[in-house]
């Protein structure tokens, strides 16, 4: 039978994303669907760009990050979506994936979420569609959880639902509604980390888990109304309060999750006595031993200068809230 020959790019830029309220244990593992909502801000200086081609001419799926061939369950996770997407419109086709993060390697910035929401995008336009907002978060969220927030422009709320369907993010303010900087202290010492993945997996055995349950709705309430009155105190406060309490509970897990290395501890101390001598700054932290220097536009370049004066900082990227997942003309291949 004589196939129609089909031959369709698109490509996707789409930024990281720093969590105030975290996503840190999965009620469905394999929908990626967690057991609380959870809030972040994206990164303008984190971002990922995805080319993504379906053709007749391509015997296989293949998938190059950073210039890299992409193999074994990192290659399987990809080609999930794909298929997602081939099963949608009905394709055969084999796909050429090439993704690009403009953010140095191995730097410890957790890529995932710009990652799988580029690669929603890039793929399901490819395929002919062009998903609505909801649609394009949950695709990505099936990819990797926290990529469903980076489709969002600005600030966005992850919605946790109880099912495929409706667990999705939604926008919770426009880049421009508050002018706050995340100013990332790359640490020297980068271990080797138990990725994002297998943490949910164990936080459901630390015995504070329940507790953290129990107060997340109270804590998500303040720390938004904090962010809607551009209350910067409060903010940090519930920003820091948040960050230690997912590391508590990674700390606590069996076997126990330790992200934090020597440097991590320098910038929680230097923090603090930043904060004494007037420079207003918070931390939060992801699955990994970086600081997210967290302060307003005005004292981003002062944080960033003090943060690389600490022994066990390597360098900064200063970000900005951004727009979320869009399309470029600009093809990586
Ligand atoms: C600590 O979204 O990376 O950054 O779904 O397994 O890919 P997977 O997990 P991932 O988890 C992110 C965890 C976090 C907190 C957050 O971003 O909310």
């Amino acid at each position: 039978m004589k196939m129609e020959k089909f031959n369709y790019k698109a490509t996707a830029v789409s930024p990281a994303n720093i969590a105030f309220i975290k996503f840190w244990g999965k009620r469905d593992p394999l929908l990626n669907i967690p057991f609380n909502n959870s809030i972040s801000m994206n990164l303008s200086n984190c971002l990922t760009t995805t080319t993504v081609e379906f053709s007749s001419n391509f015997l296989d799926d293949s998938i190059s990050v950073d210039g890299k061939e992409v193999l074994d369950s990192k290659k399987d996770r990809v080609v999930r979506i794909l298929n997602l997407v081939r099963k949608k419109s009905k394709i055969d086709l084999k796909a050429k994936v090439i993704s690009q993060n403009n953010f140095p390697q191995g730097a410890g910035i957790a890529s995932s979420a710009s990652a799988f929401s580029a690669l929603a995008l890039a793929s399901s336009k490819a395929a002919g569609f062009s998903f609505p907002q909801k649609q394009l978060s949950i695709l990505a969220r099936r990819g990797s959880g926290s990529a469903c927030r980076s489709v969002i422009d600005g600030f966005s709320e992850w919605k946790a639902g109880d099912s495929d369907s409706s667990s999705y993010a939604i926008q919770i303010a426009e880049p421009d509604y508050w002018h706050l900087v995340d100013v990332v202290a790359i640490t020297n010492k980068e271990e080797k980390k138990v990725g994002s993945t297998e943490g949910h997996e164990r936080v459901t055995t630390s015995p504070y888990f329940r507790l953290r349950l129990k107060r997340l709705p109270k804590k998500m309430k303040s720390i938004k109304e904090a962010f809607i009155a551009k209350d910067f105190l409060s903010f940090g406060n519930l920003l820091e309060e948040e960050a230690v309490d997912l590391h508590l509970m990674a700390m606590t897990s069996t076997p126990p999750v330790f992200y934090w290395n020597e440097g991590t501890m320098e910038i929680i101390h230097a923090v603090q006595e930043w904060r004494k001598s007037g420079l207003n700054v918070f931390f939060t932290i992801d699955a990994g031993p970086n600081v997210h220097l967290i302060c307003l536009r005005k004292d981003a370049k002062k944080v960033s200068d003090e943060a690389k004066k600490l022994k066990n900082v390597a360098f900064t990227i200063i970000n900005e809230p951004c727009k979320g997942t869009h399309l470029t003309d600009k093809h990586l291949f």
